[in-house]
């Protein structure tokens, strides 16, 4: 079997276009343009690219992005202070902290300060508590890149066995959440896991977040599984590979992502629609059951 690729890049040129679409109507009909501002602290250079990346895909489809550049010694009450004025700016509809924060910063601190109505990210507690309970506000990009993959190309979680390599909480915890919310049965497997390969080699559906090249091998697939790499590692080559043995696993997989070229894009458009999401929602009637539904309510009122 050769595995069908699934290019994260065609899935995020039409999700984009639907943004687009998005905002053209809040444009149009509410006078809105969606607003994301994005803080960034320090000179990593991938962080940097990143939030570059970000920023372009934004200004593509309409979304105004503006950036808050602080040096690595900032001191973390000037970045909370900036969080605060942007949470009570009526005109910010999402507020993105690019991580990772230097030593100084309690990055909980920092991400909690965000209004949960403008976490687009999905990292405050009660977007977290949200995913947990299915009641979704903002589900954090990448794990809601890669079930936006699985939809884009049919795949029935439902019943499945899914297997999670890497339990952070960026990716793995929420990604276990969203394919348990679809009733797939779930394993979260991690660095601490003794014989990674009894796990995996059950996975209908396998997602791998663990940042080691090469980790995942032919013998540890099952055949016909789908697999999802979201590794992005540089190797001294300069070359970028995923987790993925890609080209052995495509030889055992019915469908595989390849890296670049796969999850990474996503984790982009996802920002991008839960930016337009936010705007929507700030501009609609509030919610009467949801005392979430307007950031101007302080949160110590809540
Ligand atoms: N650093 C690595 N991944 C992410 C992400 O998804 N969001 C933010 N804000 N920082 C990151």
């Amino acid at each position: 079997m050769s595995a069908r690729i699934i290019d994260g890049n065609a899935v995020s040129r039409k999700i984009r276009s639907d943004c687009a679409e998005r905002v053209a109507r809040l444009r149009a009909e509410r006078n809105v343009t969606p607003s994301l501002a994005v803080i960034i602290v320090g000179d990593d250079q991938a962080s940097r690219i990143y939030v570059r990346n970000k920023m372009k895909a934004a200004e593509d489809v309409g979304v105004i992005s503006r950036l808050h550049d602080f040096a690595a010694d900032a001191d973390p009450d000037l970045v909370l202070h900036l969080i605060d004025r942007l949470n009570d700016d009526p005109l910010v509809h999402g507020i993105l902290v690019q991580l990772p924060l230097p030593p100084q910063f309690n990055i909980y601190s920092v991400l909690h300060r965000i209004h949960p109505r403008k976490d687009v990210d999905g990292f405050h507690l009660y977007n977290v508590g949200g995913l947990v309970v299915g009641r979704t506000v903002f589900s954090p990009c990448t794990p809601y890149g890669v079930m936006k993959l699985l939809q884009h190309v049919g795949i029935e979680v439902a019943g499945q066995n899914a297997v999670i390599v890497g339990a952070s909480n960026i990716v793995g915890k929420p990604m276990a959440l969203m394919l348990m919310q679809q009733e797939a049965t779930v394993a979260i497997c991690h660095a601490r896991t003794r014989d990674l390969a009894q796990f995996t080699i059950l996975a209908d559906i396998l997602v791998v977040a663990a940042g080691v090249p090469g980790l995942i091998v032919p013998q540890m697939v099952k055949s016909g599984a789908v697999v999802i790499d979201v590794g992005i590692n540089r190797l001294p080559s300069g070359k970028i590979v995923g987790d993925v043995d890609f080209e052995g696993v495509r030889g055992k997989a019915s469908y595989i992502t390849p890296v670049p070229g796969g999850v990474g894009p996503m984790t982009v458009t996802m920002l991008i629609s839960n930016t337009i999401l936010s705007a929507e929602q700030a501009s609609a009637a509030p919610a009467l059951d949801d005392p979430f539904a307007r950031a101007d309510i302080p949160l110590e009122q809540i």
